[in-house]
């Protein structure tokens, strides 16, 4: 009896010690977890599974349009507007109303939950007409300045925020290792030090102090891992290096922009020893949610799952089961692998257990836990007080400085740089001269860019020139540079014509044809001349660098042409410096700093000054 009630009290005090500290632990997780955390959990406990996949879905517009109703019919989660999708109105104010259009139909979904909108906002603003356009990254790279590109992205996030949009696809922190890639100018340079500080930065800009603030953005860093280190150079190619080389030289640009913030990573198109990164769970998953710390949103690029295997459903298993929390797609209902199949198929996959239902949660929590941090359900809409300084002058001014601290001075014989602004008579030569779609290269407005004025707003170099020199210096302009005149010196601005993502890849980085013949013409007239390049990336100048007194490499600086008349002219000094090694020969590409035998025209790093 005696031994029955020791026994029976130990049991009781047991259980009570028990439950104690069993229903403790769980009150006390429950409170650390953060009031954003029971958001989610409490929204989440509310979704059929269709809303959450939904959710996971990124359709582009022109895949919605003429189907409005489908963002509130499937709890779509986010929408993307993709370098050619287009609208009527490409001004501010036409994309705000359009954000707005679309946001009206998400809040109409059964939960109300809103959604988030991406755009390729990677050198400004740039698919807005009016929009302050930055230099492109190969010219941030050249400026080593961190602040200064931080403060840009601000401006950037100003700007998207204007127009109610939610997401940059930025940065661009490829670190590109041979030039016949087309698109070298998206990245910051060769050395992955240069990923690692300035892709940072660019995160810290977007994002802002907060995620909530009215002018805080997602950034968007891409695309991992390892684009910029394909064989060749070759536009979604394939990365042929073992692991430590490709952790040494591509992967330290995510660990700073994780550590730095940010919310959202794009994946890559290319494949690593014949591997799509779409479908590699290794680098997804272990690498980068686990080792990294990941915990934001792994986007897909523009329909890059459906590479992946030969039906659409396999892709999609393959890829969220590797680690994909959203999936960028571009089509419409009606065309194959559309948003609709795409909700469809993995409906059908984990109703039969082939992605399992924690894979759906935890990608779900991590796009709505994104989603409150934003405060985005309080403020869905275009915060309209915005939209004064959108592609303002004080905006500019932070662009002129951007593109003056890019430009790298290459030579400057007999100090024929810089020119005084009293000079009787300067002349310009080269199409570029005047054109400020050369100026600003791919991603501006249209997805590939485009010659001549598609931007509104900014300075080409012979407004620029002609707005900073005395008012007695007669100031011409002959395209060809065959009517050079009485000119003391001639400024030949000849260069690449725009391009973008598979259409830039090149195997010849000589100077066209036409440039050279400009430049000839100038040569003949025996004037002292000066040439200006616009280009995504070194070219093969060596001929053009002998004949010149002085030559300037100003990458793709976009709107504000003012930047660099303030340096030709003395008003500021040169501090650019290259981020790439500058290759004498094709032959010779690919040179980067650290190489064996190491001996290109330029080395990493090379820039004069006055
Ligand atoms: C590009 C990305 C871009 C996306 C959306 C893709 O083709 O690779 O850099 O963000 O399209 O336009
Ligand atoms: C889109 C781009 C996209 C590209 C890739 C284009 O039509 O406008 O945004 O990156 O296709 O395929």
């Amino acid at each position: 009896m005696k031994n029955l009630t020791i026994l029976s009290t130990i049991l009781f005090l047991s259980v009570i010690l028990f439950s104690a500290f069993s229903s403790d632990r769980p009150a006390k997780k429950s409170k650390q977890k953060s009031s954003i955390d029971k958001k989610v959990d409490d929204l989440l406990s509310q979704m059929t599974l269709e809303e959450k996949i939904g959710q996971m879905v990124q359709a582009d517009i022109d895949a919605l349009k003429g189907h409005y109703e489908d963002i509130e019919k499937y709890s779509l989660g986010s929408i993307l507007c993709g370098g050619d999708s287009e609208i009527d109105d490409v001004s501010a104010k036409g994309w705000a109303d359009f954000y707005d259009m679309l946001q009206s139909h998400a809040v109409k979904s059964r939960l109300k939950i809103p959604m988030i909108y991406g755009v390729d906002a990677v050198h400004g603003h740039n698919n807005v007409t009016g929009a302050v356009v930055f230099p492109q990254n190969i010219g941030l790279g050249a400026t080593r300045n961190a602040k200064l590109i931080e403060k840009a992205a601000r401006i950037t996030a100003e700007e998207v925020a204007a127009t109610g949009m939610d997401w940059a696809f930025a940065p661009c922190i490829a670190v590109a290792r041979n030039e016949r890639w087309g698109r070298t100018y998206e990245s910051f340079g060769e050395d992955p030090e240069l990923a690692k500080t300035l892709g940072a930065a660019q995160v810290k800009g977007f994002q802002g102090k907060k995620l909530s603030g009215n002018t805080s953005i997602l950034a968007c860093a891409k695309h991992f891992l390892g684009d910029g280190g394909t064989t060749d150079g070759k536009d979604q190619g394939n990365t042929e290096v073992d692991e430590p080389t490709l952790r040494k030289l591509h992967l330290p640009g995510y660990a700073a922009a994780i550590k730095a913030g940010t919310k959202t990573i794009m994946v890559s198109y290319n494949s690593w020893n014949g591997v799509k990164m779409h479908g590699n769970k290794h680098l997804l998953t272990d690498v980068l949610k686990g080792e990294l710390k990941f915990n934001g949103i792994l986007v897909s690029d523009w329909a890059a799952i459906d590479q992946l295997e030969k039906d659409y459903k396999s892709s999609i298993e393959k890829s969220i089961n590797a680690g994909l929390d959203m999936v960028m797609i571009p089509n419409p209902p009606g065309k194959a692998n559309n948003y609709v199949d795409f909700i469809t198929l993995l409906k059908e996959l984990a109703n039969e257990n082939k992605v399992p239902m924690s894979r759906i949660d935890d990608a779900v929590k991590r796009i709505l836990r994104v989603k409150f941090e934003m405060n985005i359900f309080e403020n869905p809409f275009t915060d309209r007080t915005l939209m004064p300084t959108f592609g303002s002058k004080e905006h500019r001014q932070v662009a002129r400085e951007c593109v003056r601290q890019s430009l790298v001075l290459l030579k400057n014989e007999n100090k024929t740089l810089p020119i005084s602004k009293k000079v009787k008579n300067i002349a310009l030569a080269g199409t570029s001269a005047d054109d400020i779609g050369n100026q600003c290269g791919g991603w501006t407005i249209n997805w590939q860019g485009k010659s001549g004025d598609n931007i509104s707003g900014g300075t080409t170099v012979l407004q620029a020139v002609k707005n900073a020199v005395s008012i007695n210096t007669v100031v011409s302009y002959s395209k060809d540079g065959s009517q050079v005149g009485d000119a003391d010196v001639v400024l030949v601005v000849v260069g690449e014509t725009p391009y973008a993502e598979m259409k830039g890849d090149r195997e010849d980085l000589s100077l066209s044809k036409e440039d050279v013949a400009v430049i000839e013409n100038v040569k003949k007239s025996g004037k002292p001349y000066v040439v200006v390049l616009f280009s995504g990336r070194p070219m093969i100048i060596e001929q053009q660098l002998k004949d010149a007194k002085a030559f300037v490499a100003a990458w793709l600086p976009g709107s504000e042409g003012a930047g660099i008349a303030d340096v030709l002219f003395g008003d500021f000094n040169f501090t650019g410096k290259l981020g790439h090694s500058w290759p004498k020969t094709m032959e010779q590409i690919p040179v980067n700093v650290g190489d064996k035998n190491y001996a290109p025209l330029f080395k990493y790093g090379f820039g004069l000054k006055y």
